[in-house]
């Protein structure tokens, strides 16, 4: 294992080397062409020279996999093929698309076998900054570079800017010869915090950079691919504008210097840079070792001469109002288990299970008592109906909540009701923390819900709800 963490690799903050690189050219799908998408087995340079190149899984081979990006309400078709040793499955995480589209292996679809090949085709309601990654083992096939950015325009008004960066953040478990390490079944590493690796990468590059010019106002798209790992980020020498949550702009764009980004969720940000000709802005992830550099922003120039005003919303999507609350179901989803939790056992294939046959089943959590995937929905709703979800969350570990098909609203916390907060896709659940969320479930089919700390779900963090057309 390489060790300590990222020494090598990350420099201090006030560290200073820039190389430029950029994310593997995007590809514009002219207007009934089918492009494909490929998984297959590839070479990455993860680690800095002198050290050997990764061997990853990628979508067309590389890591991240290709930049997707069309305008909202377009459809994006791809030619899915999978040239991996097993079989794989495409899932477009945030987008509320077709039920037969959303590429869960085993419940949308079947898992594409080696060989194979799956038409992807979908329509995209929302602007935003979405991601795409395997829905198949996906706490091995995502932990060995399965994911891409899935951009959506603005079909009018987007944002005046002079760049736009995404970021794709990942966490490695790389060996001392910078390979994606072994031991995915670890059920150490399951019943705790998941997978948490020794080394992160921005667009699979350990240094991430390019440059910027004072003054100017930048929209950079952070994305948490990482199996587990929740960044602290923080910025400098730049002002950061929250503008969007998990794809989904917030009314009134709001100044932070920092934020929390658990796995699965998005950030839009517009960054005004505030750093001089010469300078540097970044940003930096704080960690339990210290501050290190996430992604730096070199000033080369000036573009004006003074800071642009605070930046207005983006235009809203068209995701349903919610209405009100008072009368409307309470779904109850009980999180129990992992490393310090009093969980004694769960049902498992129907039957009464004690801590040692979960765990010979790869079982170390439960949702409601149950740790499999149930038979039955853990709510069959009416189309159209609006419900609350109660996430209560007895377990010693925060747990990033992914809802398939919809995006909600934070509308309680603990016992206390709150006004409803930004449609999110993915929300982090602390330790002994009950929080409860609102949507309209306008989007017929079979949808996941599941902790996207990708060990937990597979370890016994998921459900699912019917929606009925
Ligand atoms: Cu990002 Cu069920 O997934
Ligand atoms: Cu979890």
């Amino acid at each position: 294992m390489m060790d300590p963490y990222r020494r090598r690799l990350h420099r201090l903050v006030l560290g200073s080397a820039t190389t430029a690189v950029a994310l593997p050219p995007l590809r514009i799908a002219l207007a009934g062409e089918t492009i494909p998408l490929t998984a297959r087995v590839g070479t990455a340079r993860l680690a800095p020279a002198g050290h050997p190149e990764t061997s990853i899984w990628g979508f067309d081979g590389t890591v991240p996999g290709p930049g997707i990006r069309t305008r909202q309400g377009s459809t994006v078709r791809r030619q899915f093929i999978n040239q991996l040793p097993e079989p794989t499955s495409v899932h477009w995480h945030g987008i509320r698309l077709a039920n037969n589209m959303d590429g869960v292996a085993g419940m949308t679809q079947p898992a594409v076998p080696p060989g194979d090949t799956f038409q992807y085709e979908f329509l995209v309601p929302d602007a935003g900054t979405f991601w795409y990654h395997s829905h198949n083992r996906s706490w091995e096939q995502v932990a060995r570079g399965l994911y891409g950015p899935l951009i959506i325009e603005e079909a009018e008004q987007a944002p005046d800017v002079d760049g736009e960066y995404t970021l794709l953040l990942d966490d490695w478990r790389l060996t001392d010869d910078a390979q994606v390490a072994g031991g995915f079944g670890n059920l150490h590493d399951w019943s705790h915090a998941g997978r948490i690796g020794n080394w992160i990468t921005v667009n699979g590059h350990s240094s991430w950079s390019e440059p910027t010019l004072n003054h100017g106002r930048y929209r950079l798209r952070l994305v948490n691919a990482s199996n587990a790992r929740v960044f602290r980020i923080g910025s400098r020498g730049m002002a950061t504008h929250v503008m969007a949550l998990d794809g989904m702009p917030l009314q009134v764009p709001e100044q932070h210097a920092q934020f929390t980004l658990a796995p699965g969720q998005r950030i839009d940000l517009l960054a005004d840079i505030m750093a001089g000709s010469g300078g540097e802005a970044m940003l930096t992830s704080a960690e339990r070792r210290g501050t290190y550099v996430l992604a730096s922003f070199p000033v080369t120039g000036s573009v004006r001469a003074r800071q642009l005003q605070a930046p207005v919303g983006l235009p809203p999507n068209p995701v349903p109002p919610l209405g009100k609350l008072a009368d409307v179901r309470r779904i109850r989803l009980l999180m129990q288990g992992g490393a310090m939790g009093r969980l004694d056992g769960a049902l498992l294939n129907g039957k009464m299970a004690d801590r040692r046959e979960m765990a010979r089943a790869g079982k170390v959590w439960a949702f409601n008592g149950m740790a499999d995937m149930p038979d039955a929905p853990l709510a069959d709703i009416a189309r159209g109906e609006t419900v609350l979800l109660e996430m209560i969350n007895s377990t010693a570990w925060p747990h990033a909540m992914h809802l398939h098909g919809h995006h909600f609203r934070r509308v309680g916390d603990n016992d206390n009701k709150q006004a409803p907060g930004p449609l999110r896709d993915t929300l982090l659940v602390n330790r002994n923390q009950t929080v409860t969320v609102a949507f309209v479930a306008d989007n017929p089919g079979d949808w996941l819900v599941h902790c996207h700390m990708l060990e937990h779900a597979a370890g016994g963090m998921m459900t699912w709800l019917r929606v009925r057309s």
